[in-house]
């Protein structure tokens, strides 16, 4: 069923409104993973909620208590439970989003304000931070609500809303509360749920739009050396003492080669080689090298070959190393030798790979390879968070929804892909509901989600939140 006419007209012509809405929230620095941003986080859940409130929506926050996070004691953001429509003769559809964002710093490249919507005429680009990770796709959800409320339709199905402040740190307290709402039966904020929507995603490139059935899971690690009590100065105690940053660094090279394989014995053989017939469906995604190099802004990908270097993201683990904490990093050329340094590195997950049968083959390699160096030092190897890797039957009726509404908006089919990033809490949807999950992007794989410059195009703002829009009618229509 196509959506009214009068729908997609009201989308254009609040084009500007609903892009001073964005502007609203991005302005919020809601980053989840920086404690004296945690007050922001809070103040952006109640924005979300008065704003789902003004638009029908009956809401519920709840409390998911409190959590360590860099030896510090924080209160986790809320979670925005919603829900709008109790028709038993409609389908029920739950919508979920994050509402926290990656932290930025105009100093780390950015040309404008992170944390100020810019709009850029020529390009028709929306920056900020949280553009298109994730505060658009949320707010093409408020868009769709607005313009149903606006023009007195009534909304094709019911909607339940689940949106978190802590996605981006790893959806703490999300899965307890979810499993505690479904085994409230009947009385559940979840019952009756037909299926579910997630807009947290991008195109593989910036022409052609996409419907996604998988993401990886993640398991990510820190490791710790330490050995003296303070830092000492290297003039004074090199070449007397067991470096910490020494072992480190030995420890870190270990892990993953310089093309790719991940050299955690038991990592890389757990995931099936390709067939023939899979290869080609990475054969025919609208996708290509040039993409890739476009994307990153330098030709430096792993292989010449299109099919291997998508698989490397959709259906292949990565090992990436990210950074170490406590080392010196400024300018200049201090002589020190940090007394403790804590190496981050994270495994991005395909099935069957778990975060329970990847951990012990990661500690206990790194031990073994510590104990090789022979080092007086200590090690201490920690799991910060971990989500397993999810897979949806593209064949239901929910895929055939989206690829209809894609269809119906942007006049062409959509690539059917899997994702290389995670969300935590999907496959836990997929789990306690029982029910169909879907990934139904807003941007495209340029947008820069966690980098620099993040940007959502305006076209994709507005197209996407006819999508949105347009998915809940085929949604209603298509039978089940
Ligand atoms: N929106 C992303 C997930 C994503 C990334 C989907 C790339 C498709 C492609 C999400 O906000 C995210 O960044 N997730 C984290 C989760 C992690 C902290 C557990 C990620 O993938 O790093
Ligand atoms: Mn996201
Ligand atoms: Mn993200």
């Amino acid at each position: 069923m196509a959506s009214p006419p009068q729908f997609l007209q009201f989308v254009d012509q609040n084009a500007d409104k609903f892009i001073a809405r964005l502007g609203e929230a991005v302005a919020i620095p809601s980053v989840s993973g920086d404690g004296t941003r945690r007050p922001d986080v809070f103040r952006m859940a109640a924005w979300l909620d008065s704003q789902l409130k003004s638009l029908g929506v009956t809401t519920k926050l709840v409390d998911l208590g409190k959590h360590v996070m860099d030896g510090q004691e924080l209160p986790l953001p809320p979670a925005i439970l919603g829900r709008i429509g109790d028709d038993p003769k409609k389908k029920t559809v739950l919508v979920y989003g994050h509402y926290d964002v990656q932290p930025a710093n105009k100093s780390d490249g950015w040309d404008t304000e992170p944390f100020q919507l810019v709009v850029d005429e020529k390009t028709g680009r929306l920056i900020g931070r949280g553009s298109t990770d994730d505060k658009g796709p949320i707010l093409g959800w408020l868009n769709v609500l607005e313009a149903h409320k606006s023009l007195g339709l009534d909304l094709p199905v019911n909607m339940r809303f689940c949106f978190e402040g802590m996605e981006e740190n790893g959806s703490e307290g999300l899965d307890d509360l979810i499993k505690s709402e479904v085994a409230k039966g009947k009385d559940g904020w979840f019952d009756g749920v037909d299926c579910v929507c997630i807009s947290d995603n991008y195109w593989l490139n910036s022409r052609t739009p996409c419907i996604t059935y998988g993401l990886r899971g993640l398991v990510y690690f820190k490791l710790t050396v330490s050995g003296p009590t303070r830092d000492l100065h290297s003039g004074v105690f090199g070449r007397m003492v067991h470096e910490p940053m020494t072992d480190l660094v030995q420890l870190m090279s270990k892990l993953v080669a310089s093309d790719g394989t991940i050299l955690v014995p038991g990592v890389d053989d757990m995931v099936s080689i390709a067939d023939a017939e899979e290869r080609e469906i990475y054969e025919k995604l609208d996708y290509s090298v040039k993409d890739v190099e476009d994307a990153v802004g330098a030709p430096i990908t792993l292989s010449d070959d299109k099919v291997s270097v998508i698989m490397g993201r959709m259906r292949m683990p990565s090992l990436s190393l990210h950074g170490i904490e406590g080392a010196f990093y400024g300018a200049g050329a201090k002589t020190v030798i940090p007394a403790s340094v804590s190496g981050k590195f994270s495994i991005r997950i395909v099935p069957p790979q778990t975060p329970e049968k990847i951990e012990p083959l990661v500690v206990q390699y790194v031990q073994q390879e510590f104990a090789k160096l022979k080092s007086k030092n200590k090690l201490k190897i920690e799991n910060l968070h971990d989500g397993r890797p999810w897979m949806a039957d593209w064949k239901h009726w929910n895929y055939e929804a989206a690829r209809r509404a894609t269809e119906a908006i942007y006049k062409r089919s959509p690539d059917l892909t899997r994702e290389g990033g995670s969300i935590p809490v999907t496959l836990t949807f997929a789990e306690s509901l029982g029910v169909n999950v879907l990934l139904l992007p807003m941007g495209r794989g340029d947008d820069g989600a966690h980098s620099t410059n993040e940007k959502l195009d305006r076209s994709n703002f507005i197209e996407g939140s006819k999508l949105l829009g347009t998915y809940l009618y085929e949604v209603a229509a298509v039978k089940a």
